[in-house]
């Protein structure tokens, strides 16, 4: 391709990715928009300005020659974590900053818009390149955030608003209720695979983060995962059997987890009179309708703890890349327009169903670098390898991922006790 036509091809994926972070905020208020209900999450608004400020900081500073600030303070107001950037403010404050306004925030994005424009059509260095296609794929995990941090904006609104109406990207659900039929009411079938040294990491000229390199061998014994995720009616089983009543399941720390924040459920999982029901961002939603759907919202702790009462365990983070290599990114992403985690398709029993899309799932790796990891130089640097303790390692997008986001080497990561992701759990076994 040539160079002029890589601008091109760039600048329409600019817009195109532009376009939808405000189409996914086209049925919130501005006052929907300025809501910071957990630790975890930021006010919609808060992630409209620092998808722009990333692009405004590390692209058109830097290589948009007589290029003007928007607002000399936005970059360390919407700096999130940069420590060699800038100083920024702490995460917790995000929700008081109803300065500046939501129009001046939507002109902000405007006026990035319009440089990133200029940019391309000057012609942009390779550098300026990467990083727009860095930038890109950083608004798309915050398209992510976007969705998940409302959905617990919503949960924590007595009125328990539904997201979807309105939303510019909500599909009806005409193939099939969500928890209903399909593989997932069949037996848990397990897909055997054979072990032996395999190649792991990002292959080929696409782009990736940093923590998806070096490509490198890793010896596998055969394994088998299951042939789907858990279900709602299996963890409601798990619940029945006093799951999160018997120390014997849990780890430590996931027993302490469990005791200091009086877990007895999912988060999003409300019992009433006895009947439990799931909020999501279609609404609350009665639990007798999901028993085949994915079980979302658990913590590691949980995953790790349902396996074991299983007789099972997590898989590794390679065992799954190994299963996920060669997959299309056609499941139940954000682009489906379903919003939630549905029933796996029935679609035979030899491959194993559900791994790109509905859920992440945590695996049983901690998160590091891959042997002779280097982070991005300078700043960006601190996009991905700071974060490298504590963390457990999530792998397959889910219901709220871009398609165009996720792919086989993907390695996502949340402290072990994180539950307001559309996180689940998939079985794997020995054989
Ligand atoms: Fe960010």
């Amino acid at each position: 391709m040539s160079a002029g036509n890589v601008q091109v091809e760039l600048g329409e994926r600019v817009k195109a990715v532009r376009r939808r972070t405000l189409e996914l905020c086209a049925g919130l208020t501005a006052e929907d928009m300025m809501v910071q209900s957990c630790p975890e999450a930021s006010p919609a608004k808060w992630h409209l300005a620092h998808t722009a400020w990333f692009f405004d900081s590390f692209v058109l500073r830097e290589f948009l020659p007589g290029y003007r600030a928007f607002n000399a303070d936005f970059y360390w107001l919407f700096n999130s974590y940069y420590e060699s950037f800038a100083r920024f403010p702490e995460k917790r404050l995000r929700s008081s900053f109803s300065r500046p306004g939501l129009e001046e925030v939507v002109r902000y994005r405007e006026h990035v818009d319009e440089a990133l424009g200029r940019l391309l059509e000057q012609g942009a260095e390779p550098e300026a390149l990467r990083r727009i296609e860095l930038g890109l794929n950083h608004e798309e995990q915050h398209q992510e955030l976007l969705l998940t941090d409302i959905l617990n904006a919503f949960f924590t609104n007595p009125l328990r608003p539904v997201y979807c109406e309105g939303g510019a990207l909500y599909s009806p659900l005409s193939d099939a209720r969500p928890g209903v039929a399909g593989m997932a009411s069949k037996g848990r079938d397990f897909v055997e695979f054979a072990g032996g040294m395999r190649e792991m990491g990002h292959r080929g000229e696409g782009f990736c983060f940093d923590n998806e390199l070096p490509r490198h061998r890793v010896w596998l014994e055969p394994f088998a995962l299951a042939g789907r995720l858990v279900t709602c009616g299996e963890f409601a089983e798990f619940m029945a059997d006093g799951g999160y009543r018997r120390a014997e399941l849990w780890l430590s720390a996931g027993w302490d987890t469990v005791k200091s924040r009086g877990w007895r459920a999912p988060l999003y999982w409300t019992e009433t009179d006895g009947s439990w029901s799931v909020f999501t961002l279609r609404g609350e939603m009665p639990m007798r309708g999901l028993a085949a759907a994915p079980v979302s919202h658990v913590s590691f702790y949980e995953a790790d703890a349902y396996a074991r009462w299983a007789g099972h365990r997590l898989a590794t983070e390679f065992e799954w890349e190994a299963a996920a290599e060669g997959l299309k990114t056609d499941g139940n992403l954000l682009d489906s327009g379903r919003l939630m985690p549905c029933a796996a398709p029935d679609a035979g029993e030899c491959a194993a169903q559900q791994l790109l899309g509905d859920c992440w799932e945590w695996t049983a790796s901690a998160y590091l670098g891959y042997p002779g990891f280097k982070a991005l130089p300078g700043t960006l640097g601190e996009y991905n390898g700071k974060f490298m303790s504590g963390q457990m390692v999530l792998r397959g997008g889910s219901c709220v991922t871009p398609a165009a986001h996720i792919r086989a080497s993907y390695r996502n990561f949340f402290p072990p006790e994180t539950r307001w992701q559309f996180s689940g759990i998939r079985l794997a076994r020995q054989d």
